[in-house]
């Protein structure tokens, strides 16, 4: 078995994954889309890769939804979404090609529609936007587009760059193949913003983009076209390139608002010592919601309680030191922690520790400095695996409310979810057999852990 496959986090079935593409879900079946090269372990030839899922946790592999045009000219399917439209499903998507085809910037968007969910084409009237669209504006990176449907119309969003920032660009359209272009939505001081997509909450929504660092989201409001009432900027997750990129998202029939992401795996680093045949994962699916303060709150899919196998329960543990005997490579952990506690203390939880104390990766919960760090430093003998800290800020402790920490490892994924709030996703490549389970100790004194849990948790079902 492959060490470093997740047993519960989705993987394509072979070869390269990059960003969750289209999701939706219709008569109770959940789709899931990705970026995905089906010969090789690395970047190139993508298409669209398909999976289907009752529950989003388990998951059965389709063939690829879309594959490049080559007849065409096309070379790349990029990322995009599906927009539900009656019986019919539309994929938007941005087609990346050479030659005469496309002659100014390399990308149009193009179209595919579905209607048994299972065959896709791409109907003639493609490309259905194309860059002079943008009358003399010279808009670059121009791709990733995202639609949803307002009272008056659809609406399509697409990220780019606008001299050297990134933004994202809106568009309307009546019947989903004419559109017309009405400006930027929005434009940030960083570079490229790729996959813009939104939630829309009553009069408020949430705009989230993948500025080449870690995903990072506004909530305000639109009015005429424009992100106004701008009333926080947040990170989805400190994880960026090291752990969480290029979500997007979608409203299941329950009416759950669903974020995914990317897991990349660009942390094996050079001169990895395994040939792996798969590349890339996809974060756990997560819930979200829009707090007054306009603050997102992001909690795994419940659907996820169905992997806990084992459960090994500590109550009112004064740390000290403690180990939980467990030792897996695939489990959840929550803990429940007296802030008060940590006042004069750094807690620390060492994951996938090996017995001779060579490897650990530590997740630090540091009041002082108001941090949590996933640190790497330890977390593999191998020289070249990327070993940076991901690191984000503890959500203020209110008065005497407990620190609720959920962490999810599996196998070579460590995601982590404080208070719903503040999310961390890393890759750790441990080289020792016995680098497992989960253990605690405090820097000083006593820190008061009011409730431990541990699972282990069982793969989910994924197969083709
Ligand atoms: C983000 C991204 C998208 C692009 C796709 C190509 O990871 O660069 O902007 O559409 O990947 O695979």
């Amino acid at each position: 078995m492959d060490r470093y496959r997740p047993r519960y986090h989705f993987t394509a079935p072979h070869n390269w994954m990059n960003d969750p593409n289209g999701p939706f879900q219709l008569n109770g079946e959940y789709h899931l889309f990705y970026q995905h090269n089906p010969s090789k372990p690395e970047w190139g030839d993508i298409h669209w890769g398909h999976a289907v899922s009752l529950d989003l946790v388990n998951w059965t592999h389709l063939s690829p939804a879309l594959a490049p045009s080559y007849e065409l000219g096309e070379s790349h399917c990029f990322s995009g979404c599906a927009v539900v439209n009656g019986d019919e499903v539309a994929l938007f998507y941005t087609s990346i090609g050479e030659g005469d085809r496309n002659p100014t910037h390399g990308a149009e968007q193009w179209m595919a529609k579905g209607t048994d969910m299972r065959t896709w084409h791409k109907p003639d009237i493609n490309p259905v936007l194309t860059s002079d669209l943008h009358g003399g504006l010279q808009i670059k990176d121009w791709r990733d587009p995202y639609v949803w449907k307002e009272q008056d119309g659809w609406r399509m969003i697409l990220g780019g760059t606008f001299e050297e920032k990134g933004c994202a660009m809106i568009y309307h359209s009546d019947e989903l193949e004419n559109w017309s272009f009405k400006g930027l939505l929005h434009q940030g001081d960083e570079g490229i913003w790729e996959c813009p997509h939104l939630f829309r909450f009553d009069d408020r929504v949430v705009l989230f983009y993948s500025p080449s660092s870690q995903v990072r989201y506004i909530s305000g409001k639109i009015s005429g076209d424009r992100l106004t009432d701008i009333q926080k900027h947040g990170t989805v997750d400190h994880g960026g390139w090291d752990g969480f990129y290029a979500s997007t998202g979608f409203v299941d029939e329950q009416g759950r608002r669903v974020l995914l992401g990317w897991v990349p795996e660009g942390n094996r680093g050079e001169d990895f010592p395994a040939e792996l045949n798969w590349a890339g994962a996809l974060a756990l699916p997560r819930i979200v919601d829009l707090k007054p303060n306009g603050v997102l709150s992001m909690v795994p899919v419940p659907e996820l309680a169905e992997l806990r196998g084992e459960n090994s329960s500590f109550n009112d543990i004064r740390v000290g030191q403690l180990s939980t005997g467990l030792h897996s490579t695939s489990f959840e952990c929550l803990l429940e922690i007296d802030p008060r506690t940590l006042e004069n203390n750094t807690l620390t939880l060492s994951i996938f520790a090996s017995a001779c104390g060579q490897e650990h990766t530590d997740i630090h919960l540091d009041a002082a400095s108001n941090a949590i760090t996933i640190d790497r430093t330890h977390s593999s003998l191998y020289p070249n695996v990327h070993k940076s800290p991901v690191k984000g800020e503890l959500p203020s402790a209110d008065g005497a409310e407990l620190i609720k920490l959920r962490i999810f490892a599996d196998q070579s994924i460590i995601e982590v979810f404080v208070n719903d709030e503040t999310c961390l996703t890393a890759r750790v490549y441990p080289s020792l057999e016995d680098s497992n389970g989960i253990e605690l100790r405090s820097s000083s004194g006593e820190v008061i852990v009011s409730n431990m849990q541990v699972w282990e948790m069982k793969a989910a079902d994924i197969r083709a």
